[in-house]
C-alpha cells in the first residue's frame, strides 16, 4: 500500500469532484472456478484499490459526501476461515491503514443505503462488470443488472477517470518497476525459445518470471507463431525454424500496477529478408507514433502517424498503392493494422476500460465505427501523467484478406496478388509503455531489445 495520506487525499479530491450524494464502491469478491472454494486468482477492483488500497475480497465502501463520512463494510475472518486460510488483519485494521474511521459489518450496508434512499440522496455507482456485484446492487438499491449500463453515475465516472488517468510520481515508480519486470519476461522468451518447443513451454518461461518477481501476469500471455491473431491465447503449436514468434505479455506488480509489452523475434537465429523488411517497417511506424506525441496533442495523431507510415512503407514494397491519407480515410490501412496504436495503462492493463472507453479515451465523445479505427482505445489530447502503450503492428490475416478481396474492397489501394503471396507471413508487433511529462513522452522501464541487430544478437546466442 501507499501511505495512508495518499488514500485520504484521493478520496478528498473525489468528494470535491462529485460534489454531493453518496458514492458506493464495490470491491471484488472471490470468484469460483468450478465450486465455491476453488477460486480464480483474486483480483481486487482497481477503483476500489485506488481509493482504499485494500487487496481483500468482499468489501464495499460508502463515501457519504453530504455528511463527510466514509464507511468500509466487511466481515472479519471467522475461526473456520482462519483455520483454512490463516489469520488476516481485521476490517478495522485495514480501514485504519487507508484512513477510514468507520467500519460496519456487511449486513449493515442495506440499512444504510435504504436510509439514504429514503432521504432522497443520489447514490452514485460505477458501471459494474462482475455479476456478483451487479446482483448485490440489485439487492441493495433495486437496480437490475440489465439497468447498470444506463443508470451508472456519469459524474462519478468522470471524476474517477480524471483522477486515475493522471499518474503521480509514486505511481510512476510502481509502473517503472512493473515494466522492468515485463522487459525481463520478454528477454527470457527471446533467450529461451528454440525450434521444437511448444508455445506453451515459452509461455511458462515468461510467466515464471512474473510469479518469481512476487506479482503476476497483467493479462493472459500471448506467445504465438500466429501473431496475426491479435489476442491469440492458444499455446499448442510446436515452433519451427523460419517462423516469427510474437510475445505480448506484462507484469502486474504487488501493488497491481501493470506493464504491457510486445516483441517479435525469429525462431531461427536471423530474420528472413522478407521478415526483416516488414519488421523494420513496424519499427518505423513505432518511431513515427512516438514522434507524433506531444502535450496537448491528441493521441489519435500517433495512431494516424503509424497508419500512414505502414501504408507508405508497404507501398514502397508493392503491397499498397495510392495516397496514404486517402487510404486512411477510407480505412484500407486496416487490412494490415486493424487495431489501435495504444491504450491507457495503470492499475489495469487497459486502464479503466470498465468505466467506458469513451470516458477514458475520448472525453465522452463518440468513437469511430469504422473497422480498424473503432479499435483505437485512446484518441484524446495527452496530459502530463498519462501513461499509455505504443504498439503499432503489421498483420497478414488470411481470413480478412480473403473476405475483402472477395468483396472487391479497396481495389484502388491494395495490390491483392502481392498481399496474397504473404498470406502465411503472420504478424509483427513491438510495444512499449510511455508516460507523458511536461518535457515530452518518456519511455517507462528499462530498454527492451527491439532493433533487428539486438534481436538477432540474442537469437544467435541461443542456438
Ligand atoms: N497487450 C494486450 C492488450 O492490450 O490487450
Amino acid at each position: 500500500m501507499f501511505q495512508q495520506k495518499t488514500y485520504i487525499k484521493r478520496r478528498k479530491v473525489l468528494k470535491e469532484k462529485v460534489g454531493k450524494g453518496l458514492i458506493l464502491l464495490f470491491g471484488n469478491e472471490e470468484s469460483p472456478m468450478n465450486y465455491t472454494d476453488n477460486t480464480y486468482h483474486f483480483r481486487q477492483d482497481s477503483t476500489f484499490l485506488y481509493y482504499f488500497g485494500i487487496q481483500h475480497p468482499g468489501m464495499v465502501a460508502i463515501i457519504d459526501i453530504d455528511n463527510d463520512k466514509e464507511i468500509i463494510f466487511g466481515d472479519d475472518f471467522t475461526i473456520d476461515d482462519i483455520v483454512f486460510m490463516g489469520p488476516k488483519p481485521t476490517i478495522a485494521e485495514r480501514a485504519e491503514q487507508c484512513g477510514v474511521a468507520n467500519v460496519q459489518v456487511t449486513n449493515d450496508l442495506a440499512v444504510v443505503l435504504a436510509k439514504a434512499k429514503q432521504m432522497g440522496k443520489t447514490i452514485h455507482f460505477l458501471p459494474l462488470y462482475r455479476p456478483e456485484n451487479k446482483i448485490k446492487l440489485q439487492e441493495l438499491i433495486d437496480v437490475a443488472p440489465s439497468e447498470v449500463a444506463s443508470k451508472f453515475s456519469i459524474d462519478l465516472v468522470k471524476a474517477v477517470v480524471s483522477q486515475r488517468e493522471i499518474k503521480t510520481d509514486e505511481e510512476i515508480v510502481q509502473l517503472n518497476q512493473a515494466v522492468d519486470v515485463s522487459v525481463d519476461m520478454h528477454v527470457a522468451a527471446m533467450k529461451f525459445a528454440k525450434p521444437g518447443m511448444t508455445e506453451a513451454q515459452v509461455t511458462a518461461e515468461i510467466q515464471k518470471i512474473a510469479i518469481a518477481a512476487g506479482g503476476n501476469i497483467s493479462f493472459p500471455v500471448i506467445a504465438t507463431i500466429n501473431g496475426q491473431t491479435l489476442h491469440n491465447h492458444y499455446h499448442g503449436n510446436i515452433i519451427k525454424e523460419g517462423e516469427l514468434f510474437l510475445v505480448d505479455a506484462g507484469f502486474e506488480n504487488q501493488m497491481l500496477y501493470a506493464g504491457d509489452l510486445s516483441s517479435t523475434f525469429p525462431v531461427s537465429r536471423k530474420f528472413t529478408p522478407e521478415q526483416k523488411e516488414i519488421y523494420q517497417l513496424t519499427l518505423d511506424a513505432h518511431r513515427a507514433s512516438i514522434n507524433a506525441l506531444g502535450l496537448g496533442l491528441p493521441f489519435k495523431n500517433a495512431h494516424i502517424a503509424a497508419c500512414l507510415t505502414i501504408f507508405d512503407g508497404l507501398k514502397a514494397i508493392g503491397f499498397t498503392k495510392g495516397n496514404a491519407g486517402d487510404a486512411f480515410e477510407a480505412g484500407a490501412h486496416a487490412l494490415f493494422f486493424p487495431c489501435g496504436t495504444g491504450h491507457m495503462m495503470g492499475l489495469d492493463v487497459h486502464d479503466m476500460e470498465d468505466l467506458g472507453e469513451v470516458w477514458v479515451g475520448y472525453e465522452g465523445k463518440p468513437k469511430s465505427t469504422q473497422f480498424g479505427l473503432k479499435s483505437l482505445r485512446l484518441a484524446k489530447p495527452l496530459q502530463a501523467g498519462h501513461v499509455f502503450t505504443i504498439e503499432p503492428g503489421i498483420y497478414f490475416i488470411p481470413e480478412l484478406i480473403d473476405l475483402w478481396r472477395s468483396q472487391n474492397k479497396y481495389n484502388d489501394f491494395i495490390n491483392w496478388e502481392k498481399v496474397d503471396s504473404y498470406r502465411n507471413f503472420g504478424g509483427i508487433r513491438n510495444e512499449e509503455n510511455f508516460v507523458m511529462t511536461k518535457n515530452g513522452a518518456k519511455r517507462l522501464g528499462k530498454p527492451k531489445p527491439k532493433t533487428i541487430e539486438e534481436i538477432e544478437a540474442i537469437r544467435t546466442e541461443v542456438s
